[in-house]
């Protein structure tokens, strides 16, 4: 343990594709590094396999570049976070095993986190010297990523309640996998991003989903897309080069409508107008815009995080460990990964 009264723990980040580690020190954050895995570009998404693989590669590194950047040495540290789930299992091993075997040679605690929990947590990353304005207490996070989409009820840092979640595809693969369609490389967001920027958001239209409460689904507006591309290209074969922007910006807006309506239902309902969102789809420039729109027309106070913090980073990681660590709930050394784990 640390002889002095710091809390400075380091995060590790591996549930996906991404290699991170962040050092937050009294809670305000040191370092923020992460390596992103390019070797999946070439097969159009993730391959287990291989980000388990480049995760083993990258981890000391980049453990190595965030302590470094911190000006923090390992035996300074006070405890490990690492995100235990959800993610895929033999990516979280890595990082799961990298944390269990340095706590255990430093002889400091082991502090588990929810990859989920912590992108809602990103909204309250500070630098030193930072005072930002974060949302207060209750608030509504939409949580959009690669993985999951979520509606999530925030009580307080360690207190949340997802009132609803995707049915079937996340928000981020709507994205992803209709991006492939196009053509694009993976990750396919922020491709339609780039190209939506100069399209029309008004030209081509698709149909809702139908889909009880605060649930979303993006399975069959996956299909309805790949349809469609097939439908004109069979009439034009040149249809997308010749569209692309207006394709992109035509299918962003609808995604982002889907995301807002359960989103301002949620909003009503509850008759909280502490709004925010996270995880990686929430880079999105347009589902930005769109938020800001609402906190003018329906006078939402509106929360974004910054760029860095809203893709997968160990920051959030280290973020939430300092909460857990505060409410004293540390992990044991057996503890496993866990590639489902709820909120
Ligand atoms: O949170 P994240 O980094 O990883 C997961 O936990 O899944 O989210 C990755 C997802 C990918 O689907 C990626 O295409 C999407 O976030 N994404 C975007 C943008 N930047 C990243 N989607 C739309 N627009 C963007 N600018
Ligand atoms: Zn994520």
């Amino acid at each position: 343990m640390s002889q002095n009264k710091d809390i400075i723990i380091l995060g590790i980040e591996s549930s996906c594709d991404d290699t991170s580690a962040a050092v937050i020190k009294n809670g305000k954050i040191r370092s923020n590094v992460v390596t992103s895995q390019l070797i999946h570009e070439q097969y159009g998404g993730v391959v287990p396999e291989l980000a388990s693989r480049a995760h083993q590669q990258n981890i000391i590194p980049v453990v190595h570049s965030a302590l470094q950047d911190a000006q923090i040495r390992p035996e300074e540290l006070t405890a490990i976070g690492f995100t235990r789930g959800p993610g895929l299992l033999g990516s979280l091993l890595v990082g799961v095993s990298f944390a269990k075997g340095l706590a255990m040679s430093l002889d400091i605690p082991l502090v588990e986190v929810n990859h989920m929990i912590a992108h809602v947590l990103a909204h309250f990353i500070e630098r030193p010297g930072e005072q930002k304005k974060s949302p207060k207490f209750p608030f509504i996070c939409l949580t959009v990523s690669g993985g999951h989409t979520q509606l999530v009820l925030v009580r307080d840092h360690l207190d949340m309640e997802v009132i609803g979640e995707t049915i079937d595809d996340a928000a981020g693969e709507a994205f992803d996998k209709s991006a492939k369609v196009l053509g694009l490389p993976y990750p396919g967001g922020p491709m339609i991003d780039k190209y939506a920027k100069t399209g029309d958001p008004d030209r081509f239209e698709f149909s809702h989903p139908s889909v009880q409460g605060y649930n979303y689904s993006f399975s069959g507006l996956k299909t309805q897309f790949l349809y469609f591309i097939q439908k004109e290209t069979s009439k034009d074969p040149e249809f997308v080069s010749k569209n692309l922007p207006d394709i992109c910006a035509s299918w962003q807006n609808h995604i982002i409508k889907v995301l807002l309506s359960k989103l301002k239902k949620a909003v009503k309902d509850y008759k909280i107008n502490q709004v925010a969102i996270a995880g990686g789809v929430s880079a999105n420039s347009g589902l930005r815009h769109a938020l800001h729109q609402m906190s003018e027309e329906k006078g939402w106070s509106v929360f974004i995080p910054d760029f860095e913090y809203c893709t997968d980073n160990a920051a959030m990681i280290s973020m939430a460990a300092h909460y857990k660590f505060l409410a004293n709930e540390f992990a044991s050394i057996d503890c496993v990964p866990r590639a489902r784990m709820p909120i």
